[in-house]
């Protein structure tokens, strides 16, 4: 990989992609704004995400759940006994980490990863990484819930309404898009780990037995969607979860890696879940949550297949994989190049110089587009560097009104990767855009 991190942050940050949260009071740790390029950018992958699961697959509804659940919804999970990391303390210098990051050699001799001072370390205890809160005035424990780690959990208990008001049948999936929250011990490298984030996940319902066929389907059709999404085929594979890796409700799990700065890294985990989940909100509910098949004549608890991937870690992935350093003639560009479908602005408009008419022209197809998608308008400085502000910003066209247009009605329009020029009326210039916007042309 070419792209460091800290290219990506300062890129970030300069172009309005991504802040540090409360950054006016120095920034609270491991928590993310979006910029308005940044928010656009989060939109259009959920959107794409969205249609995907929900609007191309005619046996998957959506759904959006609350935030804050029943606390017995983490407890039948086996969140609150299990969703935990080991975590040892540095006596020394006072800095925590989790037992299964440190080199085994350093954690032979107890020596501080931070401070190097040996037989610092604590003995590792269990640290449950969910949020708790209080709900109503009284804060006692009595009134103590969770702020949810996965978004999962939401779909388990809302499985049977679904069922019973979308006319679905076995196998059918529910999706959905919404933040989740977990007190991560070491979250970092920008909004790869946060504390808040957003997860889009579907969740899978089959009969017994058809699971292992559709955890490979959906392994399939999400590596798929990255691609869909314009990352690079040879940046992206599957890892496959073992022994200890596996979390308490799988059976099954593989990850879609990514090739990061930081190295190969999970970006979606894809999960044989079984029948754990529902056969556990079961019992801890005492409802029914068994499925009837009408044709078979037969009762079962279905298996559950989810695909979790999460919203920031695929932004991320959108813009290390995109982002480029070219060199030209006397400069370096860097370009963002983002596919059309995903990219915060669609095009820009310049008008060549400002006079002779030209903003007004450039102004009115301005005008017009924006009714068809997000279109930026610029006037200032040399036509050349509003290009190069807009390879950055992942713009995929501009658009630009000069002389010639004043007299034939057309336009150039500049593609950000190539950076060639073509000529195009002014009349049916948006539908033109349009189908290279959908089609990544
Ligand atoms: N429901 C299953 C589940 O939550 P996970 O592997 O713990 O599985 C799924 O999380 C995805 O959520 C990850 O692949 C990642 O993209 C995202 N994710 C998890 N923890 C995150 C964090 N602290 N910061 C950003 N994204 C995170």
């Amino acid at each position: 990989m070419s792209v460091s991190m800290e290219k990506i942050v300062s890129l970030c940050k300069r172009r309005g992609f991504i802040f540090q949260s409360s950054g006016i009071y120095g920034g609270i740790n491991a928590c993310y704004d979006y910029g308005p390029l940044g928010v656009e950018l989060k939109n259009n992958v959920k959107a794409f995400w969205w249609k995907s699961m929900v609007y191309d697959n005619d046996n998957v509804v959506g759904l959006d759940a609350a935030i804050l659940m029943h606390p017995k919804v983490w407890e039948a999970s086996g969140h609150v006994a299990g969703f935990t990391d080991p975590l040892v303390d540095c006596k020394v210098c006072k800095q925590r980490f989790r037992e299964d990051e440190i080199d085994p050699e350093k954690l032979k001799i107890r020596q501080c990863p931070k401070c190097g001072n040996k037989g610092s370390l604590t003995e590792a205890r269990q640290f449950n990484l969910m949020f708790k809160t209080n709900m109503g005035p009284v804060e006692d424990s009595s009134s103590q819930i969770y702020l949810r780690p996965e978004t999962a959990q939401g779909i388990y208990v809302n499985y049977k309404n679904v069922l019973e008001t979308s006319r679905q049948k076995i196998p059918f999936g529910i999706a959905q898009i919404g933040k989740a929250f977990r007190n991560e011990i070491t979250p970092g490298n920008f909004v790869f780990r946060t504390r808040e984030f957003e997860q889009m996940e579907m969740q899978y319902f089959v009969k017994p037995g058809n699971d292992q066929e559709a955890f490979e389907e959906w392994k399939e059709k999400r590596k798929n969607w990255y691609r869909a999404l314009g990352i690079r085929q040879e940046n992206l594979r599957f890892h496959e979860h073992q022994g200890d890796e596996l979390a308490h409700y799988a059976k099954a799990a593989f990850d879609i890696q990514y090739n990061y700065p930081i190295g190969w890294k999970e970006l979606e985990g894809i999960h044989n879940r079984t029948d754990f989940d529902l056969t556990r909100h079961q019992e801890y509910s005492g409802k029914d949550l068994t499925y009837f098949d009408d044709v078979n004549r037969e009762r079962f608890i279905p298996y559950i297949v989810e695909t979790s991937a999460g919203v920031d870690r695929t932004l991320l992935t959108c813009l290390v994989d995109g982002y480029a350093e070219e060199e030209l003639e006397n400069e370096t560009r860097t370009v963002l190049r983002l596919a059309p479908h995903v990219a915060p602005v669609k095009a820009a408009v310049f008008p060549l110089v400002k006079k002779d008419g030209m903003p007004e022209m450039a102004r009115k197809i301005h005008q017009e587009l924006k009714k068809l998608f997000n279109v930026f308008y610029d006037e200032t400085g040399a036509v050349g560097r509003r290009y190069r502000r807009q390879d950055e910003a992942g713009t995929p066209f501009c658009i630009t009104v000069d002389s010639q247009s004043l007299q034939d009605d057309t336009v150039t329009l500049r593609d950000r990767d190539s950076m060639e020029q073509e000529r195009l009326p002014i009349a049916g210039l948006g539908h033109e855009l349009e189908k290279k916007i959908r089609t990544g042309e």
